[in-house]
């Protein structure tokens, strides 16, 4: 038996394929474009186990996905290749566009060629999970219930509309052609491998740095947080047991305001590696904030519970405290990533502000 996982370098697919392996064990084949988000050293646990197959690729790329397809006949295709800050997003939407819609059609279409060629029993087997967001759902008002999967699709940065998109491209693909899929929403990741242009691991390296700690705009924005490792056990549920056809959202039970985020950070680095210098809070900087900024993102994560029976292992104190303690421990992890054009980004995203 095998899988394709498409973005498997970058932190979430990077994340499922170690939990994969582990807890499954079937073997993978890992397409990825290792784009600025890509990371091989994310995969070094498993270099050299001949069940993790790495494709260098685009999933634009239709000769390469019928090669592979055809070469390795895959019982499940899993995309969470995609273009994910909404911060970039915002700067240069056009990558988006590119790989998160008409790469998602590229891939429907070649998995659609290869899945008409199956038996009907290989048929029915097959699944396509498609890794998608909450920032499709838009945005919350204080008080109002959390997302359910009924919620209307409001996607406010172009990274959620072009979520959005590729969403509605999955489902028509299972209305018009009978292709099995499965949607997933997952609210805020976080955890081990995470690139720090997101909040969480960038509030580290900066705390560590004596950098400061750019809070957009009054950080009363609200997310849910969910432990990357609960995500992955998470989709492993939905590929399982999930309805064809069907989306589950994900969440960690976590809302919390950006600026709660930032204090519990700066306590746990307080505690964990304190500075002469002060308490990590000092370096706290309210910057200008993002442009459409979804002011509340909550997820009703009480379906995939009912249905499969899943809810996430860690809370939030327990998930935030393995997350600062590996980045503690990675210190090489950190400066790899940290060269180049991340130096560019960061000038690009926060001089201006
Ligand atoms: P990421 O940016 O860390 O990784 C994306 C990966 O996709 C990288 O390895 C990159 O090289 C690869 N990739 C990009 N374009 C590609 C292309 N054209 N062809 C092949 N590979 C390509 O993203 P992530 O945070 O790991 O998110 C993974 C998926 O989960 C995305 O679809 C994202 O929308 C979704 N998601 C993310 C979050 C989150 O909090 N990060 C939450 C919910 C859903
Ligand atoms: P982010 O990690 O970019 O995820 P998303 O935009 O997909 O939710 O941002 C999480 C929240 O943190 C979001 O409300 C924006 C805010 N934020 C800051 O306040 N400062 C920052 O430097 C970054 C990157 C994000």
């Amino acid at each position: 038996m095998t899988i394709l996982v498409t973005g498997g370098a970058g932190f979430i697919g990077s994340n499922f394929v170690l939990d994969w392996l582990a807890a499954v064990g079937e073997r993978v084949i890992n397409l990825d474009a290792l784009t600025y988000a890509g990371n091989l050293h994310n995969l070094e646990a498993i270099a050299g186990d001949t069940r993790h197959v790495f494709v260098h690729g685009d999933i634009g790329d239709r000769a390469l996905l019928d090669r592979l397809l055809a070469e390795y006949r895959p019982r499940a295709v899993l995309n969470f290749a995609a273009e994910s800050h909404v911060d970039r997003s915002i700067h240069g939407p056009g990558d988006f566009m590119r790989t998160n819609v008409l790469g998602t059609f590229t891939l429907l279409e070649a998995v659609r060629g290869f899945w008409s060629g199956l038996d009907d029993a290989a048929k029915a087997a097959f699944r396509f999970q498609h890794v998608s967001t909450d920032e499709v759902y838009g945005s919350l008002a204080p008080g109002a219930p959390a997302f359910t999967e009924a919620h209307a699709y409001e996607p406010n940065s172009p990274y959620a509309a072009s979520k959005a998109a590729s969403d509605h491209l999955v489902r028509a693909w299972h209305h018009t052609y009978g292709l099995p899929v499965l949607t997933t929403h997952g609210s805020n990741n976080y955890g081990p491998f995470h690139f720090p242009e997101k909040l969480i691991p960038l509030v580290i390296v900066n705390a560590l740095a004596g950098k400061p700690l750019p809070v957009y705009g009054d950080g009363q924005q609200v997310r849910d947080w969910l432990y990357v490792r609960d995500h992955a056990s998470a989709l492993r549920a939905v590929l399982a047991g999930g309805r064809i056809g069907e989306t589950y959202n994900i969440g960690g039970w976590n809302e919390m305001t950006n600026l709660e985020i930032v204090h519990t950070i700066c306590a746990l680095l307080d505690e964990l590696r304190p500075d002469p210098a002060g308490a990590y809070r000092r370096l706290i900087a309210h910057v200008a904030d993002r442009p459409g900024h979804d002011r509340r993102c909550a997820i009703d994560a009480r379906k995939i519970e009912r249905q499969l029976g899943w809810r996430p292992a860690e809370t939030f104190e327990s998930g935030i405290r393995k997350t600062v303690q590996w980045l503690l421990d990675h210190p090489d992890w950190v400066a790899n990533v940290q060269r180049g054009s991340y130096r560019d980004w960061v000038a690009m995203n926060y001089n201006a502000r």
